[in-house]
């Protein structure tokens, strides 16, 4: 990753609430600032939905300056209680019902968490930030969001922040009304905010029901790998780390407003990353080449499956010196070897309430 010590520094973290801080992204995330940042203390609310668990950050409790709340951010006498217990100086916004297929299935759960529950949150900022007395506090909202928002593109062409919005999926369209949220509490009432909109996100601690731990899981078990439709479209995909380094310099280096693209500008179909995926992980489980490779069961396609996504992510280069560390066959390489390693990790999220939900998405396709 490049320097950006001769950035100056707009915001400067001292008290940060970091939301859905036990799901993929915001683990990780925690797990490389709280080290980082030493200046600042870090509250992880999160639920604990299917989706999180808390013990991937457990440990960051012996620096004393991490907690874990459970709780709803959708619930506002927690979040203002929050506020005023640690003056948060600093929001940074994961928490969300994150996976297209289930919000196909139910929607509701997504329009509540991921619009009404931003909602929630940015209306404690507001108040953080511009106090009942009349006075300012110092306050910033990031705001994590994604490229679905923009829509699909075709086989050429790339989205850029200027791109119009054109959700097409129930959790695509609910991540649009969340930053459309931000961006009118920065233009109504003037909340500091910076927003990102990353590609998909692979690495360690991802829930087995996203593509790349999915297949991982499925070789491992001899169970088939669902494709679907032909296995031709197109994701862009991003080590979650560098997702992660990536929000730490638009969180302290980015101007009031701003909107950065986050892209590992790594493209592939979906069934080229399943044949790596299977060449990896049949070469640490000492299979011989290929040998997972009948294991790929093409299924009837998502329903409004959005066919290619692509991000221009020069402006976070140019303006902001950020650039990933880490190229795809690497990032899959060091993921399928977390995987291997954690198995337990894996085992435990494959509950009842997993499999019952794998069933109903796979059964009969
Ligand atoms: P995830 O599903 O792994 O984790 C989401 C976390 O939010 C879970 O820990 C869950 O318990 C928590 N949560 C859900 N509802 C909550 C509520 N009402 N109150 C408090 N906590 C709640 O998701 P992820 O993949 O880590 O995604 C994190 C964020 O990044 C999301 O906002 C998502 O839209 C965005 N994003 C994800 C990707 C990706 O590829 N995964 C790419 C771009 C953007
Ligand atoms: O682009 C960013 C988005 O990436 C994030 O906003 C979402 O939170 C994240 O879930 C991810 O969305 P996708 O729908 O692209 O990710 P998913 O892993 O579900 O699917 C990746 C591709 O693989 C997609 O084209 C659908 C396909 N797929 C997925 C599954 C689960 C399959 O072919 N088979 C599968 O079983």
């Amino acid at each position: 990753m490049s320097d950006s010590s001769d950035l100056p520094v707009l915001h400067a973290p001292r008290s940060v609430l970091v939301t859905g801080g036990a799901g993929f992204i915001g683990s990780n995330f925690l797990r490389y600032a709280v080290p980082r940042m030493t200046e600042a203390r870090f509250v992880n609310l999160d639920l604990v939905t299917y989706a999180g668990r808390p013990e991937n950050t457990a440990h960051l409790a012996e620096t004393g300056r991490y907690s874990f709340v459970r709780g709803d951010i959708a619930d506002p006498d927690l979040v203002r209680a929050l506020f005023d217990q640690h003056g948060f100086t600093t929001v940074v916004h994961f928490a969300a019902e994150s996976h297209v297929d289930r919000s196909i299935m139910d929607p509701m759960e997504f329009v509540r968490t991921n619009v009404l529950g931003t909602t929630v949150l940015l209306d404690s900022a507001r108040k953080a930030w511009r106090r009942d007395d009349g006075s300012f506090g110092d306050v910033r909202f990031h705001h994590v969001s994604t490229d679905e928002v923009f829509g699909a593109l075709g086989p050429e062409g790339l989205f850029r922040a200027s791109t119009p919005y054109d959700p097409r999926s129930p959790y695509a369209a609910s991540k649009a009304g969340s930053d459309h949220l931000v961006r009118a509490y920065a233009h109504t009432y003037g909340l500091p905010v910076v927003l990102s909109n990353s590609s998909n996100n692979y690495g360690p601690f991802q829930f087995p029901e996203k593509l790349i731990p999915l297949v991982i899981r499925n070789i491992l078990r001899r169970d088939p790998v669902p494709v679907y439709g032909k296995g031709l479209n197109v994701r862009d995909w991003l080590f979650v780390e560098d997702h992660c380094s990536a929000i730490e310099r638009i969180l302290t280096r980015a101007a009031d407003r701003a909107t950065y693209l986050v892209s590992g500008g790594e493209e592939r179909t979906n069934i080229e990353l399943v044949h790596t995926l299977i060449e990896l992980v049949d070469a640490e489980l000492d299979r011989s080449p290929g040998a997972s490779r009948d294991l790929i069961q093409f299924v009837t396609d998502r329903p409004g499956h959005d066919f290619r996504y692509a991000l221009d992510g020069s402006p976070l280069s140019n303006d902001l010196g950020w650039r990933p560390s880490r190229d795809l066959k690497q990032g899959l390489r060091d993921t399928v070897a977390w995987y291997l390693e954690h198995r337990e990790w894996l085992e435990k999220a494959d509950d009842d309430r997993f499999r019952s939900y794998y069933q109903r998405q796979y059964q009969g396709r």
